[in-house]
């Protein structure tokens, strides 16, 4: 019995490595590494470029608030274009996107979203040509400043001041719009940050408010109130 083993032994190696051999069916190698996505970004409002937070070119699934895969991108200068190439996007991945991601890669906002074509997947490649990325995009500034204030601003039953901070409402209810608290001030005025009223109040300068907003938590204090500043110096008058 043993001889029998030792002698069958050597045999069975040898047709499995004939079954083996990549010579005689050659693999299709393209159903493996994922889509390709090639994409050029121009990126307009450098100076609120983001160091707390990260700028990705990333792929998600639908509503997943973690990318599969993401690439880091660094501080650019305005109006030049970068050209990045990602690859081995996986197959379970709807979107592409460009967004802005806090330190733990939680997606923060999306500044570009394009959904993955099935042409795109059958060719496993996805071209974007050349996309406009607006840093102050109005999304940003809710997403990055407005979210910290949606518990008490209308996120609830109640809205704080009768004041409405939430996605979709936040705009209406800021710009142009009289304080109750100060009536010869607006909340948000258009391009000029010393007139906005909602500056005195995050900063502790409103004496008529009572809740002290110096106390809202952001994720990044400095850089949100920042990101605020220059929204309002940009709005179109
Ligand atoms: C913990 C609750 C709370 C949070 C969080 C909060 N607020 Fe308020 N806010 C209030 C209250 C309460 C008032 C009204 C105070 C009063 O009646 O004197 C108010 C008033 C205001 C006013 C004055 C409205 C007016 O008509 O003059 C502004 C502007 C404002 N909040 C902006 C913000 C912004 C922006 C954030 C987030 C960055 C924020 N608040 C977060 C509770 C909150």
């Amino acid at each position: 019995m043993r001889y029998l083993q030792i002698l069958i032994l050597p045999f069975t190696l040898l047709l499995l490595s004939a079954c083996d051999s990549g010579d005689i069916y050659p693999v299709d190698k393209s159903n493996s590494g994922g889509l390709t996505c090639k994409i050029a970004l121009t990126f307009k409002h450098t100076s609120t470029w983001p160091s707390d937070y990260h700028v990705v070119l990333a792929a998600y699934q639908n509503d997943s608030e973690y990318s599969e895969i993401s690439k880091g991108i660094s501080r650019q200068v305005e109006g030049d274009t970068l050209h990045l190439t990602m690859t081995d996007i996986p197959e379970s991945c709807q979107l592409v996107t460009i967004a802005i991601v806090n330190k733990s890669k939680r997606n923060v906002v999306n500044l570009m979203t394009h959904t993955i074509q099935p042409s795109e997947r059958n060719d496993r490649l996805i071209e974007l040509g050349t996309q406009d990325i607006d840093l102050l995009a109005y999304e940003r500034v809710q997403a990055q400043v407005f979210s910290n204030c949606t518990n008490c601003h209308g996120g609830s039953a109640h809205a704080a001041a009768g004041l409405f901070l939430t996605e979709g409402k936040s705009y209406d209810a800021l710009v142009n719009v009289p304080s109750t608290k100060q009536s010869d001030k607006v909340l948000v005025a258009p391009g000029m940050t010393s007139n906005s009223f909602i500056l005195d109040v995050l900063e502790g300068n409103a004496e008529n408010v009572r809740y002290n907003h110096t106390n809202v938590s952001f994720n990044s204090e400095t850089e949100d109130l920042n990101l605020l500043k220059e929204w309002i110096k940009n709005i179109d008058k």
